[in-house]
């Protein structure tokens, strides 16, 4: 089977949806492989390691033109997607639940597009969760971000000159993205605490040697899929008053919640961000949703007496390399799933809920309601 790679048409997108890795596997499967000339450059994966992994080099056109698969990271742009052989499957993040007129668009070309942010959060599917790999690659890098904007140390330092306290740093939300930044703030030494909606998160958060904060008395807020659900008004406004104070000690706050389908929660009002000293960060990983916190713009550091407020964008894209191999070993284990092993062709199981949730457009059709 033809299976290709376009290089990403996103000028801020350095990731790659095929690695060399990926492609040897699947050259020695059998299967014929094209990357567009320059694909992975971004990601640090010269041409000359894809062709080495068996690969051939061609232009945007002549893969889209004739692949059978073709993987991306970003959903495809409308002139890729024009280009596209009627039947052929597209793999890739579309942001199919806010991206209606992006599912129409592959409907009425004739593919069949299969969105990798909706692989179900089941265990069979753990291995082609893009959400979680991607994530933890995110909250690693909030991490960093935070440790690299203080005027800070975050170790204890006993110097010379005396002793240096560690950092204090508070993590809101505690799902994939928030224990890899509480784990990374934990190696650098901070001091970390971390708040989160689900109780069940409170074990893991403490298994990182970091402190688990709840204000009295609260409801476990865990919804379907172990998700957290919207809080009350009520509940919102105890929460509130509680992290304040927490607030108030933190240098660095990293915050990740997240609801899926609906606006990022608003965390911290901007009076929860005023008690914070001068020189605190805050790194609100929740940005390309609307932010965790008041004052957040997508993209940009904005300082408010004294204190940043780092809305990053697209973060796993700054760590290409690994934010790539992992994104192709998910898309690699989602092949497992739907290219039969005996006689490589596709054979897609509409009656798995894998495939079934994924697939939002086939023959023409928007499925699951999602497009225009
Ligand atoms: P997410 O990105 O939707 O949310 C991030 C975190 O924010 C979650 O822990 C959520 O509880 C928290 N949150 C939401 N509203 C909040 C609020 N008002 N205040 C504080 N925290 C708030 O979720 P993520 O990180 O993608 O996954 C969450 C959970 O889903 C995981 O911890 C795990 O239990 C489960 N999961 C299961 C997988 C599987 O079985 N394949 C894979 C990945 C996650």
């Amino acid at each position: 089977m033809k299976i290709g790679a376009l290089r990403e048409s996103d000028p801020n997108e350095n990731r790659v949806a095929l690695v060399p890795e990926t492609v040897e596997r699947l050259v020695k499967a059998g299967h014929e492989l094209f990357i567009e000339h320059g694909a992975g450059t971004a990601a640090g994966f010269p041409d000359s390691d894809y062709l080495e992994a068996g690969a051939k080099n061609a232009s945007a056109t002549e893969i889209a033109g004739s692949v059978e698969i073709l993987v991306h990271v970003q959903p495809p742009s409308s002139e890729e997607v024009a280009s596209l052989k009627k039947g052929c499957i597209v793999v890739s993040m579309l942001n199919a639940r806010t991206n209606p007129s992006g599912v129409t668009g592959l409907a009425s070309a004739g593919v069949t597009a299969l969105a990798m942010e909706l692989v179900p959060r089941i265990a069979r599917a753990q291995r082609m969760d893009v959400l979680s790999s991607q994530a933890s690659i995110a909250g690693y890098k909030a991490a960093l971000i935070a440790a690299n904007s203080l005027g800070k140390y975050l170790p204890m330092m006993m110097t010379a000159a005396g002793t240096i306290p560690p950092a204090k740093v508070l993590v809101l939300g505690a799902g994939v993205a928030g224990l890899q930044a509480i784990a990374t703030t934990r190696r650098l030494g901070a001091v970390v605490e971390a708040f989160d909606v689900r109780a069940a998160a409170g074990e893991q958060v403490e298994s990182l040697g970091a402190k688990f904060i709840q204000p009295p008395a609260a409801e476990d807020a865990e919804g379907a899929g172990g998700y957290a659900r919207a809080q009350t008004e009520d509940e919102q406004a105890v929460q509130r008053e509680f992290l304040k104070e927490h607030i108030s000690q933190a240098d660095a706050v990293i915050t990740t919640a997240a609801i899926p389908g609906r606006p990022a929660p608003l965390l911290m009002t901007e009076d929860m961000v005023a008690v914070m000293k001068p020189g605190s960060v805050i790194i609100d990983l929740a940005a390309e949703s609307g932010g965790n916190v008041a004052g957040t713009v997508a993209g940009e550091i904005i300082v408010k007496n004294g204190v940043s407020i780092n809305g990053p964008i697209n973060v796993p894209s700054s760590m290409p390399f690994h934010a790539s191999q992992l994104y192709s070993r998910n898309v690699m284990a989602l092949f497992d799933l739907i290219i039969d092993r005996k006689d490589g062709t596709i054979k897609l199981d509409f009656e798995d809920e894998v495939i079934d949730i994924m697939c939002v457009a086939h023959e023409g059709e928007v499925r699951h309601g999602l497009g225009e």
